[in-house]
C-alpha cells in the first residue's frame, strides 16, 4: 500500500474568523477533484467549529493545533481531546517547536497528549526536529532520537501506536526562517526516524507511518522534497495562510 500524500497547514495564531472562512473556501474550490492527496488545516481554537462549517462536505480535515491530556478539569485556559473532537478535528498537532522552546513542553508531556489523544480516536501529529546548535554539534540524530523516545514512551511500553499516527520533522532553523533544509538532508532524517520506528516497534508500522518534512515549505521546494522516498508530505506554517501558495502545494505533482 502506498503512503498517501498529506498537505497540512498549521495557521498557527493567524488569521480572523472572516479570513479563515474565505481561505476555506478557495481551497475547497480548488481540490474539489484532487483525491490523490489528503488536506489538512490547524486552525486557531476558536476558529474551529466556524471552519469546520465552512469545510462542509469537502474533503479537508481538521486539527487542533495543541490540546491538554486530561479529558476536563480545573486548567484554566485549557482544552481536551474531547472538546476538539467535538468541533470536528480528526487530528491533532503535538510537540511543536514552538510548544516545546516557547511553552517549555517537554517530551513527557508530550506523550501523555499522544496517549490522550489516541485514546479518544484523535490523530497525532507529533513533531519532532533539532536547533541549529544540535545540528552543528553533530547531536541530530541523537536530539530526534530521544524526543521520539521520550514523546513514545507510552506506547513503547504498552505498544498499540495506530499506524494512522502522522509524525512530522521540523528542523527547528527551517521554521519561518526561510532556510529549508535540502531534499538529502530531509530525506536523511525521514530515513532515520522510519528506522527508528522499525526498530522500536515494527516494519509494518514503519511501512504504514506517514513521515511529513516542515519548516519553510513553499511552492518552488515542494515538489523537490516529496519526490525523496521517505518525504510522505509537508507541515506548512507561512504558505498555508494564502489560498494560491497553499493550493499549489497540495497539487505539488502538477509542478
Ligand atoms: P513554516 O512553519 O512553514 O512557516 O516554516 C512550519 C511549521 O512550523 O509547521
Amino acid at each position: 500500500m502506498e503512503r498517501k500524500p498529506l498537505i497540512a497547514g498549521n495557521w498557527k495564531m493567524n488569521l480572523g474568523l472572516n479570513e479563515s472562512v474565505s481561505l476555506i473556501n478557495a481551497i475547497a474550490d480548488n481540490i474539489s477533484h484532487f483525491p490523490e492527496v489528503d488536506v489538512l488545516v490547524a486552525p486557531p481554537f476558536t476558529a474551529l467549529t466556524t471552519v469546520k462549517h465552512a469545510i462542509g462536505n469537502s474533503n479537508i480535515f481538521l486539527s487542533g493545533q495543541n490540546m491538554h491530556w486530561e479529558m476536563s478539569g480545573a486548567f484554566t485556559g485549557e482544552i481536551s481531546a474531547g472538546m476538539l473532537q467535538e468541533t470536528g478535528c480528526t487530528h491533532i498537532i503535538l510537540g511543536h517547536s514552538e510548544r516545546r522552546t516557547l511553552f517549555k513542553e517537554t517530551s513527557e508531556v508530550i506523550d501523555l497528549k499522544v496517549k490522550a489523544a489516541v485514546a479518544l480516536g484523535l490523530i497525532p501529529i507529533l513533531c519532532i526536529g533539532e536547533t541549529l546548535e544540535q545540528r552543528e554539534a553533530g547531536q541530530t540524530y541523537e536530539v530526534i532520537e530521544n524526543q521520539l523516545a521520550g514523546s513514545l514512551k507510552s506506547f513503547r511500553v504498552d505498544k498499540g501506536l495506530p499506524s494512522s499516527t502522522v509524525l512530522a520533522y521540523e528542523p527547528v532553523w527551517a521554521i519561518g526562517t526561510g532556510l529549508t533544509a535540502t531534499p538529502e538532508q530531509a530525506q536523511e532524517v525521514h530515513y532515520f526516524i522510519r528506522q527508528w520506528i522499525e526498530n522500536n516497534f515494527d516494519s509494518e508500522l514503519a511501512r504504514q507511518i506517514r513521515i511529513l518534512y516542515g519548516g519553510s515549505v513553499k511552492p518552488d521546494n515542494v515538489k523537490e522534497l516529496m519526490s525523496e522516498a521517505d518525504i510522505d508530505g509537508a507541515l506548512v506554517g507561512g504558505a498555508s495562510l494564502k489560498s494560491n501558495s497553499f493550493v499549489q502545494l497540495i497539487r505539488f505533482q502538477e509542478m
